[in-house]
């Protein structure tokens, strides 16, 4: 695999970064995750416009062009032959003496590599739908902010994986956040609910085309938090992310929604999604 580290092209073997990196010791760190289909990037200047905003919040330099960044993840999916993947990269505040202060001139660290997936748009969960399980939501409070401090998100991956779930969905007082790397929604009455923006969620990118894609179907939204116990009694719901798209969740806390199987409108958003995006 070729990846991209601070303006060069190289090897994955020959890439490095040094071990003073504060991404490596504060997470100090932002990343973006844009997907592939047929080639294609989808949704690139959302998850640039993104990436600018959580730099901007950590007070950290962009080391890069919104041109230049768009060439290097161009040319990554073409150097490595990517069909269908991700592409995923990382900025950090760069190499620094040990301080928790930040570093005044910092030289931040830009790192970029693909990962095939092949099918990923195929995905036969898309067919099953999703089960999964709540956990508190233990993460810090700007979650907004698209940092790689994921440990909290992977804990809850692997607590999930224990119970024989897909993923967990965290809750705060009783209200549903997202999803351990993904939005959530439900589904009551024809209406879709998904928690409103915030600093309690991540914006998603997927969230923002597939809320815009339901208005134009004359769908009804509505974007406020909901409970654990709405979600258990609604007639279906799903998730999105740049990895996964629209996926319908059929189980939670092991208690089926409607016939447990994946819901209409879930499914036509999915449909949708991937039909504009092709
Ligand atoms: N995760 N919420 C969280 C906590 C996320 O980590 C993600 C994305 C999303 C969905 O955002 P988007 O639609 O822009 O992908 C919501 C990526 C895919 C990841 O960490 O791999």
């Amino acid at each position: 695999r070729t990846v991209y580290v601070n303006g060069e092209y190289l090897p994955e073997e020959q890439a490095t970064v040094s071990i003073f990196d504060r991404g490596f010791l504060f997470a100090d760190g932002v990343y973006e995750v844009t997907s592939v289909i047929g080639g294609k990037l989808l949704d690139f200047d959302g998850h640039a416009a993104r990436l600018e905003r959580s730099l901007n919040e950590l007070e950290m330099p962009n080391p890069i062009s919104r041109d230049d960044l768009l060439a290097v993840h161009r040319e990554l999916v073409s150097a490595n032959g990517i069909e269908d993947g991700l592409v995923y990269l990382q900025i950090t505040r760069g190499a620094a003496d040990r301080d928790f202060a930040y570093p005044e001139d910092p030289t931040p660290t830009i790192v970029l590599f693909t990962q095939a997936k092949p099918g990923l748009a195929d995905n036969p969960k898309a067919q099953t739908g999703m089960k999964v399980i709540s956990i508190e939501d233990q993460r810090w409070g700007r979650r907004d902010i698209k940092t790689v401090q994921l440990l909290y998100p992977s804990m809850g991956k692997m607590m999930a994986k224990a119970a024989g779930a897909d993923d967990a969905w965290m809750t705060e007082e009783g209200h549903v956040t997202e999803g351990t790397s993904n939005n959530a929604y439900i589904v009551k009455d024809g209406t879709i609910i998904t928690r409103h923006l915030g600093t309690e969620i991540l914006h998603g990118i997927t969230r923002a085309a597939v809320l815009r894609f339901a208005k134009e179907a004359q769908m009804k939204v509505e974007e406020r938090a909901f409970t654990l116990d709405e979600a258990k009694e609604a007639d279906e719901a799903f998730i999105t992310s740049a990895s996964t798209f629209v996926m319908p969740v059929v189980e939670i806390d092991g208690t089926a929604l409607g016939d447990g199987t994946p819901g209409p409108v879930a499914r036509r958003l999915r449909e949708i999604y991937l039909d504009e995006s092709r």
